[in-house]
């Protein structure tokens, strides 16, 4: 009985825990989705979209953000690209093939620009999720107040400048009072436009998914192959089970049951 008991509270223990866990993410969520996320939709198979997104991000964002985990010679073999075109398209700031994505800038330089060292995005898909760099970069509204002209609605304060200005265009945020408790917040409501950009906003949509397309696949380079060795291991159970059902029955045949 006593043991019972003893079993009960590890239980109830146990349950609390992942009760909490589960409460907690949900907090955090909560308090860091200041507008619902839309689904990125990448797919890290479609090859023509990582090799756009990796021109993408050599072309928009290696300035400032290194991508220390990832060899540009894994890239082009991942990618299907020869030395040639890797040395043409993305070699912008690397002097060999083996070498991992450097950022140009120099770190005094970022803090004393940005107040901050931007991040390396080679784990940032898997921190904060793919869908959150897919909404955060499409999130950038006109801000006067802000130093860089703009802020973001995932990242209030954040010092990021809207690199993809050119493209996008600016846009406006538009926030709806709703009173509580604890005063008057502001809730984000949508986006409106400003200044048009050089692409639609679908173009834009493409281009922000191949980029995080190209993201998700440098946070696990390896996921290209696993699916591909997943099918291959698939494949051998199937073929050893058959084998093996007909050992048992060989072997047991003579058997009187
Ligand atoms: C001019 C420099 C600069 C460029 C170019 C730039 N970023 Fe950033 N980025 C920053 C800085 C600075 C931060 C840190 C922001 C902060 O913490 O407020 C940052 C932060 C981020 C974050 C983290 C956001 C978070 O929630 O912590 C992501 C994701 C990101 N950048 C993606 C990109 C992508 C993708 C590109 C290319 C399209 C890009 N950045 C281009 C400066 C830059």
């Amino acid at each position: 009985m006593l043991r019972r008991t003893a079993m009960y509270k590890w239980l109830g223990l146990s349950l609390g825990f992942i009760v909490a866990l589960g409460g907690g993410s949900a907090a955090i969520a909560a308090g860091g989705a200041a507008m619902p996320l839309e689904h990125a939709d990448n797919d890290v198979s479609n090859t023509a979209s990582l090799q756009r997104g990796a021109r993408n991000f050599m072309n928009y964002c290696s300035g400032c953000h290194s991508a220390k985990y990832v060899r540009f010679n894994t890239i082009a073999a991942d990618l299907g690209l020869s030395e040639d075109q890797l040395i043409d398209n993305l070699m912008f700031n690397a002097e060999r093939p083996h070498d991992t994505i450097e950022r140009t800038m120099r770190d005094e330089d970022a803090i004393r620009w940005f107040g901050t060292s931007p991040p390396d995005l080679s784990l940032i898909p898997r921190s904060r999720g793919i869908d959150y760099v897919y909404n955060f970069l499409q999130a950038f509204y006109v801000d006067p107040d802000s130093p860089t002209g703009v802020d973001n609605v995932l990242l209030a304060g954040t010092s990021m400048p809207h690199v993809l200005w050119e493209l996008q265009g600016y846009q406006r945020a538009i926030f709806t009072p709703k009173e509580s408790a604890s005063g008057t917040e502001y809730e984000f409501d949508s986006f409106e436009p400003v200044t048009a950009g050089t692409m639609s906003a679908v173009e834009f949509d493409g281009f922000v998914r191949d980029t995080v397309n190209f993201l998700d696949y440098i946070s696990e380079p390896v996921q290209l192959k696993r699916r591909v060795l997943g099918v291959w291991v698939l494949m051998f159970l199937t073929v050893f089970l058959i084998i093996a059902m007909m050992l048992k029955k060989q072997i047991w045949k003579d058997v009187p049951s």
